[in-house]
């Protein structure tokens, strides 16, 4: 084996244990988080929509959105419980975001991280329900003093987690996806690439970046490292969604764990349907040398997110 093999193969380990490492964390403090017991001002969580909720967070995903916001703060050497508070935080938005797009209403969707969708799991009420309660938890998180123990700082959070899910970033992304496939008439389908970036970076891409800009908010980063953490958080959101609608035309059910080949049936407006499958590839490639640039301020510190950048890209579920 060639020294330079050799070396990405650890590489690959060390990125694979960091992120298992994150997944792991991740799941333990959602499970304690959506257990039994109540915290002040609830008064009681009924059992169905506590089922619902556990059934659509635990068990399942990549955990990418925790595994960039722990990884981003460790970068300004924040302690990784309240990193693990935000990544959490940030990862039931990212769930309740996935029960709501597998709706009927939306891209009907029967199959989630290898496990029917929540509301073939239980009915559509309870998974708009369910939906609902991550969603909000997922502020009732942010807020605890456990995240971080000034309260400034906590409002950054929440301020920004907001911003980045709702009308202005996922919610409204979600909504130019919909009006995309001219299911509101015509005149609303996305006429060219700018519309298609606009859309992606506002579906998936807001929240992605925001995993990034929380670890700086975390850590009172300096703005020219805020700026970079930001930045990077960017461009690897572009990319994910681009993998993302790749993996839909050349992955398969089984490994994805949804189904695929459904963007092109809906008449989804992806990259893919654009550029072709490989032109999308090329783009690729080149926003993962676009994060490695970015990166540039932190040096050899930063040597796990040029990792998770490739990842992003290479993925295959
Ligand atoms: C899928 O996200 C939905 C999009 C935003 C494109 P992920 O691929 O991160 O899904 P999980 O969390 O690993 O299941
Ligand atoms: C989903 O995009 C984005 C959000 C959930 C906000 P997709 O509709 O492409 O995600 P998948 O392919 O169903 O996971
Ligand atoms: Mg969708
Ligand atoms: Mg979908
Ligand atoms: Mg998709």
């Amino acid at each position: 084996m060639s020294r330079t093999a050799a070396k990405t193969d650890t590489q690959d380990a060390s990125f694979a244990a960091r992120l298992n490492a994150a997944a792991n964390d991740t799941e333990h403090l959602l499970d304690r988080l959506l257990g039994k017991s109540l915290p002040e001002g609830e008064i009681a969580r009924p059992q169905r929509i506590l089922e619902a909720m556990r059934y659509t967070s635990l068990g399942g995903g990549k955990r990418l959105r925790p595994f960039l916001t722990i990884e981003t703060a460790a970068l300004f050497g924040v302690p990784r419980e309240r990193a693990l508070m935000a990544g959490a935080a940030i990862e039931l938005v990212h769930c309740y975001s996935l029960v709501h797009d597998d709706l009927p209403a939306m891209d009907n969707d029967d199959l989630r991280r290898g496990r029917p969708t929540a509301h073939k799991q239980f009915d559509e009420a309870t998974a708009i329900l369910a939906g609902d309660g991550l969603l909000t938890f997922a502020f009732d998180v942010l807020g605890r003093p456990e995240t971080h123990p000034d309260a400034a700082v906590r409002i950054a959070l929440v301020t920004g987690l907001a911003r980045a899910a709702g009308i202005g970033g996922m919610v409204g992304g979600q909504m130019l996806d919909l009006a995309a496939e001219g299911r509101f008439g015509k005149n609303d389908k996305a006429q060219g690439e700018q519309d298609v970036l606009t859309l992606q970076a506002m579906k998936t891409g807001a929240i992605l970046k925001f995993c990034c800009v929380a670890g700086a908010i975390l850590g009172n980063a300096p703005k020219a490292k805020h700026e970079a953490a930001s930045r990077y958080g960017q461009v690897i959101g572009q990319a994910f969604q681009i993998a993302d609608d790749l993996l839909d035309v050349e992955g398969d059910t089984a490994t994805l764990g949804k189904a695929a080949g459904k963007d092109a049936a809906h008449g989804k407006a992806t990259l893919v349907d654009l550029l072709g499958v490989a032109g999308a590839r090329a783009r690729l490639t080149q926003l993962v040398k676009d994060a490695e640039s970015t990166l540039a301020p932190f040096g050899a510190d930063a040597a796990i997110l040029k990792d998770a950048a490739r990842f992003i890209a290479e993925r295959r579920a």
